[in-house]
């Protein structure tokens, strides 16, 4: 498994998640609770970007304060990214967000190419890529190896829930990218999703099951 794989251990991410599995959830439900783990695993993904000394003026006296040295880019993989990296936004509203879109080739379970758009500073920026569900790594691989062609160096990879498939595929095929996940699930079933898992997460969001 990955030495760079972080499940993060913490009560309130855990029970985020246990409401997410629930089939019962609602589709506002589910939105919520997506958008609230992005937020929560923004904290964890961001602990190692760098700090710089910033002046401010309190309303008492002025001083040099922390604040981020560098605003991140957010890449959603569509289109469940897009429900972490609202919580995620809400968070860095600052952040750009670039957009690529995969679908999974049902045969092969290959991730193929159907939109990239990220913003054109991104060698410069620390990069955070959002998808819910590390299953198979195909579709998490190729977007990382298609920004990394496009000149993104710092990235990290942040999802709710991670198959160990997934996990030791990005291990192997980019070991330099950290993995931040929500809770690590047992398997894959034959279609590729993941167990026990919550489902396809795209269709939860939107409703569209
Ligand atoms: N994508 C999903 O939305 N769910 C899974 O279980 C696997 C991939």
């Amino acid at each position: 498994m990955s030495a760079s794989l972080t499940v993060v251990d913490h009560p309130l991410v855990r029970h985020k998640v246990a409401l997410l599995r629930d089939r019962a959830a609602a589709p506002a439900t589910f939105r919520r609770t997506m958008r609230e783990l992005g937020a929560l695993l923004l904290y964890e993904a961001t602990r190692p970007l760098p700090l710089a000394e910033t002046d401010i003026e309190t309303p008492l006296e002025r001083g040099r304060f922390p604040t981020l040295a560098e605003v991140p880019c957010f890449v959603s993989i569509l289109r469940a990214g897009n429900g972490l990296i609202d919580g995620m936004l809400d968070m860095l509203p600052d952040a750009s967000v670039g957009h690529i879109g995969l679908y999974r080739d049902h045969e092969t379970l290959e991730a193929i190419e159907y939109y990239f758009r990220i913003p054109d500073d991104i060698a410069r920026r620390p990069v955070l890529v959002a998808d819910p569900m590390l299953a198979t790594g195909h579709s998490a691989a190729a977007a990382l190896s298609r920004l990394k062609q496009a000149g993104a160096r710092r990235i990290s990879f942040v999802c709710v829930l991670a198959a160990p498939e997934g996990a030791r595929r990005l291990a192997e095929t980019h070991p330099d990218v950290p993995v931040i996940a929500a809770a690590l699930d047992r398997g894959l079933n034959d279609k590729g999703y993941i167990l026990p898992g919550l489902g396809d997460a795209g269709d939860r969001t939107y409703g569209t099951l």
